[in-house]
């Protein structure tokens, strides 16, 4: 029933010239370079969603009060825009990335975007800056980061503040695996939990990314690539690897059965998590969301019945995990290598995504 935002257009000339811009597509690491524009759209109380622009990507004034910076309203999304073989933009599942930026937003008591705006601003910026979606070919994407914070000023914290900016920048991704795809050691956090019931683990909330740098850097300080989060009741139960969901494959061929922990409520629901229960439906495999202990996950390892461990996530797809280490036990996954499962769905997904394969759940959104 609200009537759909009308973005104004301010575009400015790129500061790059397209010898400049393609050199930074060639190498463009991660989160390290923007497109030149970016959409931003203000939130009022009384009067909800208005002045919608595209502008020029640009530093923001803040005011030493602003609310943000004190108490923590701020949300994010992360999503990628594929070249596809035609030449023409094909961005995976935003309605469903649209769709969770609103449960966070409910969850941190701030304004839901409608789903339509959010596709809607995706759309504005990439009809601006749509050459900087890396050429067809490789794993590069560009990266669309949309964010919602907090921008009255004040120091009262008896409600959520009464005004807010969205914005939408993008970044162009590389291939994570530029040299294939290697197995990352991860590390249990047993003293540190990420999430508890109740709290908001299952929000993309600023707050649980600043919440898990300690773990990352004790996980690091113990020889291993990534923190693996557990349960905060019982300390015991798999959770997430760092920023993503995990996998577990049991049995191997076409008889694997793939599974993932189950949405408790302390766990981010990933769109990549989500697509591959799917995907591995389609093909042919056998697949739960389950709950699964350490003790388990260290014995079937050993028995041999637990085959592939997997974390999964926008960012970087899919990352094999090769060793597991905790304050107690340390063990390796299969021989340490990725599987064959993990990689077959590595493959499937990516297909979909570069528009190599057929997109059976219409999961593409063509610009
Ligand atoms: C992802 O896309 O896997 C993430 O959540 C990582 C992001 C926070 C950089």
């Amino acid at each position: 029933t609200t009537p759909p935002i009308e973005f104004d257009l301010k575009p400015s000339a790129s500061p790059l010239s397209d010898a400049e811009r393609d050199a930074v597509l060639a190498a463009p690491g991660f989160g390290r370079h923007f497109t030149d524009h970016m959409v931003t759209l203000r939130w009022t109380k009384g009067r909800g969603w208005h002045d919608g622009q595209l502008t020029p990507y640009a530093p923001f004034q803040l005011d030493p009060a602003n609310k943000t910076l004190h108490y923590g309203q701020s949300i994010f999304e992360g999503l990628k825009a594929y070249r596809q073989p035609d030449g023409s933009i094909g961005v995976f599942r935003p309605d469903a990335n649209a769709r969770r930026f609103q449960d966070s937003a409910r969850r941190m008591a701030m304004p839901e975007l409608p789903v339509e705006t959010f596709v809607e601003a995706i759309d504005v910026l990439l009809a601006q800056d749509g050459a900087w979606v890396p050429p067809h070919g490789g794993e590069e994407s560009l990266y669309l980061r949309p964010f919602l914070f907090a921008t009255e000023d004040g120091l009262g914290i008896n409600e959520p503040a009464g005004s807010y900016l969205f914005v939408l920048i993008a970044s162009p991704a590389g291939a994570y695996f530029p040299r294939g795809v290697k197995p990352v050691s991860v590390w249990l956090s047993k003293e540190y939990v990420r999430a508890a019931p109740g709290g908001t683990g299952a929000a993309k909330f600023a707050g649980n990314y600043a919440a898990s740098f300690l773990a990352q850097a004790e996980a690091v300080d113990h020889g291993c690539d990534q923190v693996v989060w557990l349960d905060a009741v019982e300390r015991r139960w798999v959770e997430e690897m760092g920023g993503m969901n995990l996998y577990f494959v049991r049995g191997s061929g076409d008889d694997a059965t793939i599974v993932t922990p189950e949405l408790t409520g302390t766990l981010l629901a990933g769109i990549t998590r989500d697509s591959l229960l799917t995907i591995a439906a389609d093909l042919g495999y056998a697949t739960g969301e389950i709950r699964i202990s350490i003790e388990d996950w260290e014995r079937e390892c050993a028995e041999g019945s637990l085959t592939e461990t997997f974390a999964c996530g926008t960012a970087a797809v899919i990352t094999p995990v090769g060793s597991v280490k905790s304050s107690g036990a340390a063990w390796t996954i299969g021989d340490g290598e990725p599987g064959p499962v993990t990689l077959r769905l590595r493959e499937a997904l990516l297909a979909v995504q570069q528009g190599k394969a057929a997109d059976p759940h219409g999961w593409m959104h063509r610009v």
